[in-house]
């Protein structure tokens, strides 16, 4: 192998260009060239690649977003689009694919991979929905970010003595709202993975109201949804001013946290490694603070676990 190519691909997260720049610093390191492509599967059957160095990667590590940009690409979908792109790598003389992103990116490496290209994924979404991965890149970040908005909401509801109902994102994963609702105190977080009950609910925001409390936070899973409309019910139910707030795409930005860079650097590293020993189709991702690698479609067969424990503790943690 001689020459690799570096994609990221779907939602951007805080701590890809970390993992850009570890994948090229440690391709460059053992001598292989390494093309970057534009937008994700979109740039590569448009055949935009280009020749990456190492100052191609410089002052990347503390940036959030990515400086490949990304795409969501249905197309590739398709057999004939994806042939087209085993053929653009060919031409350009690229024997791997390093993608970066979730589990639509990795289905895409998984069929490019028969087509003749090595391809290895890193996990790289604010979600935490992988469940071959104890933690995805960006998670860390965006459990920050919410972590802020929480503080600084409360805040506002404290002086106004309302409940505020916040929206976090994670698609149909309750992660971000779990564990960002744990560290922020929230008195309730409502995941797609628990059954919830509007009454209980009620209940919970005016036993704490009862009991002295200032504030209400709850915390809503995207995967739920409808703050706004459940804002209005809590409101007319509860006699207690009541307001939502959606924090949508505030979440994938920023600088990324230590954690997220780290985590990026490991997995980017590990990445390049798998294709030096000759592995393909595999997806890294890490396990009980280990860096593991396991087959794509095995990775993405294992069935998310929620982590009721945490939920449990988070609970009674706020009452
Ligand atoms: O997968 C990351 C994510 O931010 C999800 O949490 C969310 O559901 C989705 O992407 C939003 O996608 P888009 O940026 O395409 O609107």
């Amino acid at each position: 192998m001689r020459k690799i190519a570096i994609l990221t691909s779907g939602g951007d997260a805080p701590g890809m260009n970390a993992a850009i720049r570890a994948v090229v610093r440690i391709a460059l390191h053992n001598n292989l060239e390494v093309m970057g492509v534009r937008r994700g599967y979109a740039g590569l059957i448009s055949g935009d690649l280009f020749r990456m160095d190492r100052h191609s990667v410089s002052d990347i590590i503390q940036r959030g977003g990515t400086i490949l940009r990304t795409a969501r690409c249905s197309e590739f979908k398709k057999e004939e689009v994806r042939q087209k792109a085993a053929n653009i790598l060919k031409a350009y003389g690229v024997d791997a694919l390093i993608v970066i992103g979730g589990d639509g990116t990795f289905t895409g490496a998984k069929l490019l991979s028969k087509l003749g290209v090595a391809t290895i994924g890193l996990p790289g979404t604010i979600d935490n929905d992988l469940a071959y991965t104890d933690y995805t890149i960006g998670f860390d970040t965006a459990l920050n970010t919410v972590h802020d908005s929480i503080n600084k909401l409360r805040d506002t509801s404290t002086s106004h003595d309302r409940v505020s109902i916040i929206e976090v994102m994670g698609r149909h994963c309750g992660d971000i709202a779990l564990y960002s609702g744990l560290a922020g105190g929230a008195e309730s977080i409502i995941v797609p993975e628990k059954e919830y009950n509007r009454d209980e609910l009620i209940r919970t925001i005016l036993d704490g109201k009862n009991n002295g409390k200032l504030h209400n936070i709850i915390i809503l899973a995207e995967g739920v949804g409808g703050a706004n409309e459940l804002a209005e019910y809590v409101q007319e139910i509860s006699g207690l001013e009541t307001r939502a707030t959606i924090l949508g795409h505030i979440q994938r930005g920023g600088q990324p946290t230590v954690a997220d860079i780290v985590l990026a650097s490991r997995l980017g590293a590990r990445a390049v490694e798998l294709l030096m020993e000759g592995k393909s189709a595999r997806v890294v991702g890490i396990r009980n603070n280990q860096v593991i690698d396991d087959d794509i479609d095995e990775a993405l067969a294992i069935e998310r676990r929620f982590d009721n424990e945490l939920y449990e503790v988070a609970r009674i943690l706020s009452q």
